[in-house]
């Protein structure tokens, strides 16, 4: 009986944490919606990283005042953050690495819609066997980092967005990142690795602490790495 009522109430308290999770994700979506001058459709999939984390990537870029940003792997992000950095309206950089030429021209047909095309370049890096001195374990392949250094040049970036490569391209495909661009960051660069959930990422995460000494926070799905800040940059929390 008391074995019964133990796993009744581990049942309502699991329950419970996953209604919570929704309504955090539902109040960030609606916190999207409104960052948009005008209603307009932005398609998210499964693919796509969660309301909750994108709220959380735009609260770290006004909160810490990021104005050269990078991301890896486009979608709604590329989106959303154009749109946040046109609206803070200083000068900014915000460059979207993307290894597929389709899923690149649709982006820019999107961007275009919604009059953001200014506001970031999309770098189109095919994806190619990576030099060993930036892979990891089994990883075999990587951006086109020619490509990309001649894109990048020596920027400095405030923000670095790692949503992609695609986790099935190859191993730990997204390692390879933070050595890559450790001579474009400085002490105040912020890594967000989405999907550390996953073992790989995981994995990744806590390799790129052990390389840089900075502060690990992970989350449900992401992790950051920044160094010391006296303000919070997470979304609310329903409790
Ligand atoms: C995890 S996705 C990036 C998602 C993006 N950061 C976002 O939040 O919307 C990584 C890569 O998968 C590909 N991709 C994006 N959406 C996809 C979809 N719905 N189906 C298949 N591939 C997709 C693109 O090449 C993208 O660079």
């Amino acid at each position: 009986m008391f074995k019964k009522i133990k796993r009744i109430v581990n049942e309502l308290r699991a329950n419970q944490k996953k209604m919570l999770y929704a309504q955090e994700q539902l109040y960030a979506s609606n916190k999207l919606l409104h960052l948009l001058p005008r209603p307009y459709f932005i398609p998210e999939t499964g693919w796509s990283m969660t309301p909750r984390a994108i709220v959380h990537c735009l609260n770290l870029i006004h909160i810490r005042k990021a104005k050269t940003i990078i991301e890896f792997g486009s979608g709604a992000t590329t989106l959303y953050i154009a749109q946040t950095l046109k609206n803070l309206g200083d000068d900014f950089i915000f460059y979207s690495v993307e290894s597929d030429l389709t899923w690149k021209n649709a982006m820019e047909a999107q961007l275009d819609a919604l009059g953001l095309s200014d506001s970031v370049t999309i770098l189109y890096c095919p994806l190619k066997d990576v030099s060993k001195e930036w892979a990891y374990k089994e990883q075999h392949l990587w951006y086109d980092t020619a490509i990309l250094k001649s894109e990048i040049g020596d920027t400095l970036f405030d923000f670095v967005l790692v949503d992609g490569p695609f986790g099935g391209s190859t191993p730990y495909a997204r390692y390879s990142a933070y050595p890559f661009l450790t001579d474009n960051s400085h002490n105040g660069t912020i890594w967000f690795l989405d999907d550390t959930s996953r073992p790989m990422e995981r994995e990744i995460i806590q390799t790129w602490k052990t390389e840089s000494n900075l502060n690990l926070s992970l989350y449900k799905r992401y992790g950051i790495l920044a160094s010391e800040s006296k303000f919070d940059a997470s979304p609310y929390a329903f409790e």
